[in-house]
């Protein structure tokens, strides 16, 4: 079927501020896409409050009630192909990708990640920058791989740390995350 606009699901695990800076970006049309799905591990999670809000269906697991990450990825990529997903798109999922979707969606997974790659991977990207004295944080958008955020870099945008605290640093990669995830995206799809 001929889709005018890039369908995709973000995946979240939290807040879903930046789920909400994709959503509102399709809104304003700013995103030539269509949000068919959010997922999330946490069925408590904001971000669930949040796709409701915004007319967005979503699909909530428990990791734990699955006997491997191949079956909850199986149920997974089943919804994702029934709702004719082409793009995954990974906002604060703090779970690693496997083989089942990493080979369903090959080149077609992204990620956003609160460092500037390939420094800090993994946890707490923010607490790692600060705790290394670090001279500039950022954000970082890259496809997606087997690895701890290793993918090809897509997009990236640094700042100077000196004179702010954590909670300032937090803020401002925020700030950018909002413009620099929906902007990538809307680059990537209109290739
Ligand atoms: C974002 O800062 C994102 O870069 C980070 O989680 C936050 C989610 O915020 N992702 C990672 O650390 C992935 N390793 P949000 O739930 O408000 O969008």
């Amino acid at each position: 079927m001929n889709h005018k606009l890039t369908r995709i699901a973000v995946f979240a695990s939290g807040n879903g501020s930046n789920f909400q800076a994709i959503a509102d970006a399709v809104q304003a049309g700013e995103l030539q896409a269509e949000v068919a799905l959010v997922v999330t591990d946490k069925p408590q999670a904001v971000v669930v409050e949040r796709a409701k809000k915004a007319g967005v269906e979503s699909f909530s697991f428990i990791p734990s009630e699955f006997d491997s990450k191949q079956l909850y990825e199986q149920m997974i990529k089943e919804k994702l192909e029934e709702l004719e997903v082409e793009w995954v798109v990974l906002a604060g999922y703090m779970r690693l990708i496997g083989p089942v979707l990493l080979e369903a969606f090959e080149n077609r997974i992204v990620n956003i990640h609160p460092s500037v790659l390939p420094a800090f991977p993994g946890k707490d990207a923010i607490g790692q920058t600060m705790a290394a004295g670090a001279e500039n944080a950022g954000v970082t958008v890259h496809f997606v791989d087997a690895g701890m955020d290793t993918g090809k870099i897509i997009s990236q945008e640094s700042f100077p740390v000196a004179g702010r605290d954590r909670a300032a640093v937090e803020q401002k990669i925020h700030e950018i995350e909002h413009q620099l995830y929906p902007a990538t995206l809307q680059q990537l799809f209109s290739r």
